[in-house]
């Protein structure tokens, strides 16, 4: 099984979490993508999605999913998205698509957030992946050299522009065994938006394409 047929099998297992007559978060990636094509064939039972990201929604729309803007929902029942590591207790790393703000928001306003990955993404320490910062323009530098006083080597993602109109700062080097902790001290900073981290707000069901089939496990 390929990489990418593993991530089609998680995407297509989080169906049975989507309940008729509802709005669907909808997060962004390869891996969700899949997960879109699968909703489509029950666009008809469903009321529409929250997307997080503009690229989810050109998709969505072009399946006739109808969009719902996320002030216009006072809660989500489920929340569908992919992660670039994810470890044991479910705190994961985000981002590598940066739609890491919009995917928090929508993630926040979900009572379930169900993770759809391949097996390449469990790891026992986060922090392999970099660690994807939303920084406003102007706080670049700034925000950069605290982040190497908390031990990372930030990296400026070149030539992206977040659809909120800012910069992705990579950060390289962290071996992060307090998730919860690291992820309120990066926000911290003046000029984050918010980090890749998601372990205040983490996965509750995870599904993982694997040869032999879906594993789910839940917290
Ligand atoms: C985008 C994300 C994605 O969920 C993450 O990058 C995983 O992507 P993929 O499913 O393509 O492996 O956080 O910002």
């Amino acid at each position: 099984m390929t990489q990418d047929e593993m991530k089609k099998a998680a995407g297509w297992a989080a169906l049975e979490y989507v309940q008729p007559g509802s709005i669907v978060g909808v997060g962004t990636g390869s891996t969700v993508n899949h997960f879109i094509d699968a909703l489509a064939t029950k666009k008809d039972e469903i009321k529409g999605a929250v997307s997080s990201s503009e690229a989810s929604t050109e998709r969505l729309k072009e399946l006739g999913i109808e969009i719902f803007d996320a002030n216009e929902v006072s809660s989500l029942d489920v929340y569908v998205d992919g992660a670039d590591e994810i470890n044991a207790t479910f705190d994961m790393i985000k981002g590598g698509g940066a739609a890491l703000t919009r995917e928090k928001i929508v993630a926040a306003i979900s009572k379930s957030f169900i993770c759809i990955v391949d097996n390449t993404k469990e790891v026992d320490v986060l922090g392999k992946f970099p660690l994807p910062v939303e920084v406003i323009p102007m706080a670049r530098s700034y925000v950069a050299r605290e982040l190497v006083k908390l031990g990372g080597d930030p990296v400026y993602r070149e030539g992206v522009v977040t659809d909120n109109g800012n910069i992705i700062l990579d950060v390289h080097n962290m071996q992060i065994t307090d998730a919860k902790a690291l992820e309120t001290q990066i926000n911290a900073i003046v000029g984050v938006v918010t980090n890749g981290l998601f372990a205040d707000r983490g996965a509750d069901v995870l599904l993982i394409g694997a040869p032999d089939g879906v594993i789910k496990k839940s917290k």
